[in-house]
């Protein structure tokens, strides 16, 4: 026998789809036709190849759209690019950190997409580096969106080959870390808090000394006196000294955060010192002043000068609020989260025994709109020579401090209702 004997024949076919063609006897002659073989079975048996390269089509679509998807959904940004830096494909989550729509970046380049003017001549290199086949790893990359903002790119580009050799094209991995970026800025901000804080303590200690003197000798000049008009300055001088006071007491806790020194404390003796040390005031509007405080409740673990500034600047604002005659109703007990009325308190859910107290005052109350930003530093609805919006962003922060909660509710015209958590220590 002077030929090969086949009994199956594989070929490749221009789309790179492989076929097979059987042959039960198929006998080729050897060098007949130089080099060309013939098969010489009558039974030669080819597959449907119609229904296999339909299934096959198929399967490359389904293949073909499972990478679409995935593609298209992944929560990271991709993009390919060419040497010239014509964006080539890329999917939604692209278009969402560049608040581009698609239209946009259809036939654009990354010149046009993600630098800026300054940027343009860094690109460049970047593009050039990888067509020259080497990889560039979580590239920190800045950008300015349509809507004004700015936005804070990680990119990872790198170089896709064909067969190994040749840089085809080259692909992109962004992630967007303006939240991250964000945070920082925030951290750097606690700096510029501490800074302040230091300029806040030269402040009282500097205008805190002859603060006193000024207050000491009004003081005992008021004494002094008889004549009524020399009285009522002297009074007024008092008074603003006594808020200037309050004011860098306030900046400095807002500014400084003491840590706190913590002690055993009865919270019910501190809010009947807050009681007397608003009393001139509440007594001047005609407000009164209404307890109704548990006796049996634990003492808690805290700083007891902070506790009683959350109560004075509490019973400040309540004062402010309760514009003729009205009342300002403290409450304390221990809780039981599901017994109680109010909000939820997210505090609480941590399982530890809670002591609540309930502020209430008849008051104007506070706007729906106004609600969500009143424990901001520097939210304020009073006049500047009266309001400072310290208040409550240094109540908010003593709360936190000792592992607390606080939280409002308000209804304008009939009062605002403050509720305090604190754990027992
Ligand atoms: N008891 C209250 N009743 C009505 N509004 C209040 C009350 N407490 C606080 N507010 C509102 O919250 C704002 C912020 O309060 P705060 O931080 O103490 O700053 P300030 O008292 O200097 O304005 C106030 O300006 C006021 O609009
Ligand atoms: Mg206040």
């Amino acid at each position: 026998m002077g030929g090969y004997r086949i009994t199956e024949i594989s070929f490749l076919m221009a789309c790179d789809k492989t076929m097979t063609i059987t042959g039960r006897e198929a006998d080729v002659p050897r060098n007949q036709g130089g080099g060309d073989f013939r098969i010489t079975s009558q039974e030669v048996q080819i597959h449907d190849l119609k229904g296999e390269i339909a299934a096959l089509k198929e399967r490359l679509k389904a293949s073909e759209e499972r990478f679409h998807s995935l593609f298209e959904n992944t929560p990271v940004a991709l993009f390919t690019y060419d040497k010239n830096g014509n964006i080539l494909i890329w999917n939604k989550a692209l278009e969402d950190i560049l608040g581009l729509p698609e239209e946009k970046i259809k036939g654009s380049t990354l010149f046009k997409t993600i630098a800026r003017e300054n940027q343009s001549e860094r690109l460049a290199g970047m593009i050039q580096s990888i067509f020259a086949g080497r990889w560039l790893a979580d590239v920190r990359w800045e950008i300015m969106t349509d809507h004004g903002k700015a936005r804070y790119l990680a990119m990872s580009m790198f170089p896709v080959r064909e067969m190994g050799e040749m840089v085809v094209f080259g692909m992109a991995i962004v992630v967007d870390i303006t939240e991250k970026k964000q945070l920082e800025q925030a951290l750097l901000q606690t700096e510029k808090m501490a800074a302040l804080g230091t300029l806040a303590s030269g402040l009282a200690h500097e205008v805190g000394t002859p603060m006193n003197v000024i207050l000491g000798r009004a003081e005992s000049l008021l004494r002094h006196t008889q004549e009524e008009k020399t009285a009522m300055g002297l009074n007024i001088i008092i008074e603003q000294i006594n808020r200037m006071t309050r004011l860098i007491k306030n900046l400095l806790t807002f500014a400084q955060r003491k840590p706190v020194e913590r002690k055993s404390v009865q919270i019910n003796q501190i809010i009947e010192k807050g009681i007397e040390l608003v009393e001139q005031h509440t007594q001047e509007k005609g407000i009164s002043v209404v307890t109704e405080l548990d006796d049996h409740l634990p003492s808690i673990w805290g700083d007891g000068d902070q506790l009683l500034q959350v109560l004075f600047n509490l019973f400040m604002n309540a004062v402010d609020a309760i514009p003729n005659g009205g009342e300002i109703r403290v409450k304390t007990s221990m809780v039981r989260e599901e017994r109680r009325k109010g909000p939820r308190m997210e505090a609480h859910s941590k399982g530890k025994q809670m002591i609540e107290i309930v502020f209430q005052d008849t008051g104007i109350g506070i706007e729906p709109t106004h609600l969500y930003k009143i424990f901001d530093p520097f939210f304020t609805t009073k006049p500047a020579d009266k309001g400072t919006g310290l208040g409550l962003a240094v109540v908010d922060g003593i709360i936190r401090d000792h592992g607390g909660e606080i939280k409002v509710i308000s209804v304008v015209d009939q009062g605002t209702t403050f509720y305090i958590h604190l754990p027992v220590g």
